[in-house]
């Protein structure tokens, strides 16, 4: 008889079964320590996972500012290829766009109030404008909450080596104002004033401590006479975005922008203010200096001729 029949005989499993059973426990003990440490270790890593996203949370989440400024990969992608199609330079598109991502948080982080409107649109508008090569240095921002993106726009410019002037028009009323639209607090609870569009202007340094402010309504004619002496390169339009209103903006843009001026119409598509895209559309159809360049995520650019 060979070993291994000597091994399957009804007698050696007898005499066998109290070694195998003995064998099966240790087994399985081991088996059993081992998914408890696997278990731990990924409790741990869920631990781990979690307290990074609180802190994530914290840095980039909506709370205070009403809308996360989480990044998903396609959003990104098609507004790379947008700055990438207004500026003719994807390298450029791609390192502006970061750039103004990393000044958005930067600046929500350290200012008072916010920056308005969804995290592709704004890098949108802060990482094209200074692609487009403005003719001169001659900013109005039409409408601006908290100064906070002039305060971006102002450090964009001089990252591309140019002396920004900028001037700003809003009737700082305490709150946003927009016609049809209830009067409500800010999500970043900060009252809508000129302190804070100061505080934001000095993080942008010597250029945002210099802006000029003028506090009124931009179809105001006290207030259009006061920011009139000059043509401006760059005019972002984010004020009264009723259609009457964007189409007295559009009208004012036509006499005070440089030639070869930017006009910069935000919320452009945007589904909650559709008078934004008529006013638009019928301003195009009539005699104008503007012409349509693009448009990035929700913002429409124009060059004045
Ligand atoms: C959407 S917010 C501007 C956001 C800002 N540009 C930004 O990027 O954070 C619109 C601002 O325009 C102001 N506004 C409303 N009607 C206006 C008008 N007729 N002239 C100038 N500003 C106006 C609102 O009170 C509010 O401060």
């Amino acid at each position: 008889m060979n070993t291994r029949s000597l091994l399957t005989t009804s007698v050696s499993r007898r005499l066998l079964r109290p070694v195998a059973d003995l064998v099966d426990q240790r087994i399985e003990r081991r088996m059993r320590a081992a998914d408890a440490a696997g278990r731990e270790r990924l409790r741990d890593l869920a631990e781990t996972v979690k307290r990074q996203q609180l802190t994530l949370d914290l840095l980039l989440g909506s709370s205070g500012r009403g809308l996360s400024r989480v990044v998903s990969p396609g959003p990104l992608s098609r507004l790379h290829d947008e700055v990438a199609e207004l500026a003719g330079d994807r390298e450029a598109a791609v390192r502006n766009v970061a750039a103004a991502y990393r000044l958005l948080v930067g600046l929500e982080s350290l200012g008072a109030g916010r920056i308005a409107g969804g995290t592709m649109n704004i890098c949108g508008k802060l990482g094209t404008i200074p692609l487009l090569d403005p003719p001169n240095d001659e900013v109005l921002e039409i409408g601006t909450l908290y100064g906070m993106f002039s305060a971006g726009l102002v450090r964009m410019l001089e990252r591309d080596g140019r002396s920004p002037s900028v001037t700003i028009v809003d009737p700082f009323a305490g709150v946003q104002l927009q016609p049809g639209t209830p009067r409500r607090s800010d999500p970043s609870g900060t009252p809508v004033d000129e302190r804070a569009v100061r505080t934001n202007l000095a993080l942008a340094g010597p250029a945002g401590v210099a802006a000029r402010i003028q506090r009124g309504f931009s179809e105001d004619p006290g207030t259009r006479a006061a920011v009139s002496d000059r043509r401006y390169g760059v005019i972002v339009v984010d004020g009264d975005h009723s259609a009457e209103g964007v189409a007295k903006d559009l009208q004012w843009a036509e006499e005070i922008a440089a030639p070869g001026g930017i006009v910069v119409l935000d919320d452009f598509g945007d589904p909650k203010w559709p008078g934004i895209e008529e006013a638009l559309d019928k301003h195009l159809a009539g005699d104008t200096r503007l012409t349509w360049l693009g448009k990035a995520s929700l913002s429409a650019f124009l060059r004045a001729s």
